[in-house]
C-alpha cells in the first residue's frame, strides 16, 4: 500500500486512537448480558478492557463500538467507572465485528496517526503489550499484531455434521503457527482503506467478513507483523475463561492493589 510522506515516519508525536469492538452478544459465554457488560471483579469487561489500552501513554482517544440499542446506557456506564467522556466516545456497533470496527474507525479523526483495535473481550492486556504494538508502528509498520505461540498441537479437519468423526487433513508444523491477539496496531490510513474496500466487495457480493483487522490487511496484499503477545491477553469466550479473568484479576489486587 503507497505511503504518503507525512505518514512515512510516524514517530514519537503521532496521535493515537483505539476502537474497543463491544457489540457482540457473547454466545459462546451462554445467557445473560452482552459479553462486553459481564462483570469481573465487580467491574464490566469492558471498562477493564478501556482502562487497559488508557494506561497507556500513548493512547489518547478512545472510540467503543456498542451494542446498538445500548449505546446510552454504555456511555453511561463509562461515566459512571469515571471514565472522561472528552477522551471516550460511544458510537453504535455493527452486526459483525468487521462492520463494528468500521463504525468505530469512522468516529475517528483523519489526522490521526495510529489507531489501535482492541477486543473489548481481553479485558487483561497488560500496558507492555500495548506500548509495544504502538512502538512497532511508530518504527515503520502498515500492520501489527501480538501474539503467543500455541500450546496445543493443532489439526486441520474436514468439518462433519455433529456427531460425525472428522476425517484430519494434516497436521502444520506448530512452531511456525501463532495464536493472535489485541490491541492490534495500524498505520489508521491503512486501515480506513481496507474497511472500505472490503464494504465495497462485501456489497458485491465479495469474500466474508474477517474475525481480525490484520486478516483484512492480508486480504488486500499488506504486511503484517508480529510482535509477543501475553497469555494474560487472552480473551474471554467461554464461561471457563471468566473464571480464568477472575483468578488473573485476584492475583493481581493481591500483588499490587491493582
Ligand atoms: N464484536 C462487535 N460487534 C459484533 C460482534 C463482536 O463489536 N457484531 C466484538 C465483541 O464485543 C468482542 C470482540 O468483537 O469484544 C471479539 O468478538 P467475540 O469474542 O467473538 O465476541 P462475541 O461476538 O460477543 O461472542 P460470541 O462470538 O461468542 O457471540
Ligand atoms: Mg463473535
Amino acid at each position: 500500500m503507497p505511503t504518503s510522506p507525512k505518514e512515512r515516519n510516524l514517530n514519537g508525536t503521532a496521535a493515537v486512537a483505539a476502537v474497543v469492538p463491544a457489540a457482540g452478544r457473547g454466545e459462546r459465554l451462554g445467557p445473560g448480558a452482552p459479553k462486553a457488560l459481564r462483570e469481573l471483579g465487580g467491574v464490566p469487561l469492558l471498562v477493564h478492557a478501556v482502562r487497559a489500552l488508557a494506561r497507556s501513554r500513548a493512547v489518547g482517544l478512545v472510540v467503543v463500538a456498542a451494542p446498538p440499542d445500548g449505546v446510552a446506557d454504555v456511555a453511561a456506564l463509562l461515566d459512571g467507572h469515571g471514565l472522561d467522556r472528552q477522551d471516550v466516545r460511544v458510537v453504535a456497533g455493527g452486526a459483525t465485528r468487521q462492520e463494528s470496527v468500521r463504525l468505530g474507525l469512522a468516529a475517528i479523526p483523519e489526522d490521526t496517526g495510529i489507531v489501535l483495535v482492541h477486543d473489548a473481550a481481553r479485558p487483561l492486556v497488560p500496558v507492555e503489550v500495548v506500548d509495544a504494538v504502538v512502538a512497532a508502528v511508530r518504527a515503520g509498520a502498515e500492520a501489527v499484531v501480538p501474539a503467543v505461540p500455541l500450546a496445543d498441537t493443532v489439526k486441520r479437519v474436514e468439518p462433519q455434521a455433529p456427531g460425525i468423526p472428522e476425517p484430519v487433513l494434516d497436521t502444520p508444523d506448530r512452531a511456525v503457527l501463532r495464536a493472535v491477539q489485541t490491541p492490534q496496531g495500524f498505520r489508521r490510513s491503512a486501515l480506513h482503506e481496507v474497511h472500505e474496500k472490503a464494504l465495497a466487495e462485501e456489497s458485491a457480493g465479495g469474500l466474508p467478513p474477517v474475525t481480525d483487522d490484520a486478516g483484512l490487511i492480508e486480504r488486500f496484499g499488506g504486511r503484517v507483523v508480529v510482535v509477543p503477545g501475553h497469555e494474560e491477553a487472552f480473551k474471554v469466550t467461554r464461561p471457563l475463561d471468566l473464571v480464568l479473568a477472575e483468578a488473573v484479576l485476584a492475583r493481581r489486587r493481591a500483588s499490587d492493589g491493582f
